[in-house]
Formats: C-alpha cells, sequence, structure tokens
C-alpha cells in the first residue's frame, strides 16, 4: 500500500521539482531555424532559444543540456520524456495544442515568402502564389508547410527536410517560392537571397506566437515558466537577448 502512495506521489511530481533534484534541464530542440537555434563553426549550438534558456537553467540553479533532435520527431521526444522542455521556435497553433502545453508566446512571428530571380519580377504579392504554375518549398512538418498547403492549394507544394534546402531550392531557380517563418527568410534574403536575385515579400501573412511546450498536466512548471518570461521581459534580461539577435 505504502509503495503504491510513493510511487502515485512521483508520478504526480512536477518537471520542475525533477529538474531541481537532478541539477539539470533538458531542452530538446532541432538546430537549423535561424536565428534560434544554429549550429556554430565550433559544432555548439547557439542563439535566442539557447540564450533563453541558458537564463532559464541559472534561474533554476541548475545545469542547461542541449537535446538536438529531429524536427519530426520533436514532440514525441517529450512525451516519452528525452527531454524537460521543448525551445524551438516553435508556433503555438491548435493541432499541437491537444498534445502539449505551452507557456505564453516568447515571439510572435508569421510566414512569408521568398521569390525566386525568375519570378521576381512577376510575384509582387503572397496571394499570387495560389496558381497551377508554380511550385512551393517549405519544410517537413512545419507552419510553414500547413500554410502554403492551405493557402496556395493550387500550386505544387514540395517538402524539405531542412528549411535551407527549401530556400535554397528556390534561390536555384527550381522552385518559384519558398515559404517560412519571418525572422529566418529575412536573414536568408539578406544573406543568400539578395545577391540571388530574390524577391523577399516581408509582410507576414500568417499570426504565429511561438512559445517553449512542456508535457500536459503540469501547472506548476508552466506557472513558472510563465511568471519567468514576465520577469525576463521587463528586467532587461529579454531585451538584451532580443537585440544580440534581432538588432536593436
Ligand atoms: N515556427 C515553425 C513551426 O513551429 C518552424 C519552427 C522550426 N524550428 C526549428 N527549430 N527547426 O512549425
Amino acid at each position: 500500500k505504502e509503495d503504491i502512495n510513493v510511487r502515485l506521489e512521483l508520478q504526480k511530481a512536477s518537471t520542475l521539482e525533477k529538474v531541481v533534484q537532478s541539477g539539470v534541464l533538458r531542452v530538446g530542440l532541432e538546430s537549423g531555424y535561424m536565428p534560434f537555434e544554429m549550429t556554430d563553426k565550433k559544432g555548439a549550438v547557439v542563439g535566442f532559444d539557447v540564450d533563453m534558456v541558458t537564463e532559464m537553467a541559472k534561474a533554476m540553479g541548475v545545469k542547461l543540456e542541449i537535446v538536438n533532435t529531429a524536427w519530426d520527431g520533436i514532440i514525441p521526444g517529450l512525451l516519452s520524456n528525452k527531454y524537460d522542455l521543448i525551445a524551438s521556435g516553435m508556433t503555438v497553433n491548435q493541432e499541437r495544442n491537444l498534445k502539449v502545453n505551452f507557456a505564453n508566446p516568447y515571439i510572435i512571428v508569421g510566414q512569408t515568402a521568398l521569390i525566386s530571380k525568375q519570378f521576381a519580377d512577376e510575384i509582387t504579392d503572397w496571394k499570387q502564389l495560389n496558381d497551377p504554375k508554380y511550385t512551393i518549398t517549405s519544410k517537413l512538418g512545419t507552419t510553414g508547410e500547413q500554410a502554403a498547403k492551405r493557402l496556395f492549394p493550387k500550386a505544387t507544394y514540395k517538402s524539405f527536410e531542412m528549411e535551407d534546402q527549401a530556400m535554397l531550392e528556390a534561390l536555384n531557380g527550381k522552385a518559384a517560392a519558398t515559404v517560412y517563418d519571418l525572422p529566418m527568410t529575412s536573414i536568408f534574403y539578406a544573406q543568400r537571397g539578395k545577391d540571388a536575385g530574390m524577391k523577399f515579400l516581408d509582410k507576414p501573412f500568417t499570426y504565429e506566437p511561438l512559445g517553449w511546450a512542456i508535457n500536459k498536466g503540469d501547472p506548476d512548471f508552466l506557472n513558472w515558466l510563465n511568471n519567468f518570461l514576465v520577469q525576463i521581459k521587463n528586467d532587461g534580461r529579454y531585451d538584451r537577448i532580443y537585440n544580440k539577435w534581432f538588432g536593436s
């Protein structure tokens, strides 16, 4: 009887307690989404999300462990406890929210389009992309993919494992356009797209709050995260990290 009670007690324990007791916060992300998480020349994962969770671990008094995971397995990895939370530029949408809980959004982004050189004069509005003569790319399992399929059902959609591959396809003229989250398209445009004659339709046509995902049924952890977010948003820490990655 006592055994069962102990076990039930452990099951109820918040991830927060487990993190504090183990001394490690395990964060799941997939590197490759600029400037949120990307791998630098030395092989370290850096970015906006990484700095935010570094601050988070500091506030918990624990060490940070980054678990780099493929995007299509990132929610299953959380559900099977491979990490304590996902901080990977994940858009809070209703479909994902059926499986996980999200802390309040830490930034708002939206879908934008990069047009290949060949169609740079022809396509001046994202609505034109809904046309059978265009091929549009994005990344597998993302809201970019969902938006492309939903908004441009008449176009041909082509999916890629990684965001940079989807973008290169349009840069190389093999697709008319690539659709993705604003911060990343903006960086890709500045670094490569502009010189390659691409056009950047930079006004977001979707509304996408990004949030940290945790397992359901854990109000203690959710409460901690939301209060942590309010605190850093107002004491200068968020602004310092934001300006570092997005420029002031
Ligand atoms: N915001 C988009 C989504 O949630 C893309 C996020 C991709 N993140 C990443 N780390 N690769 O679907």
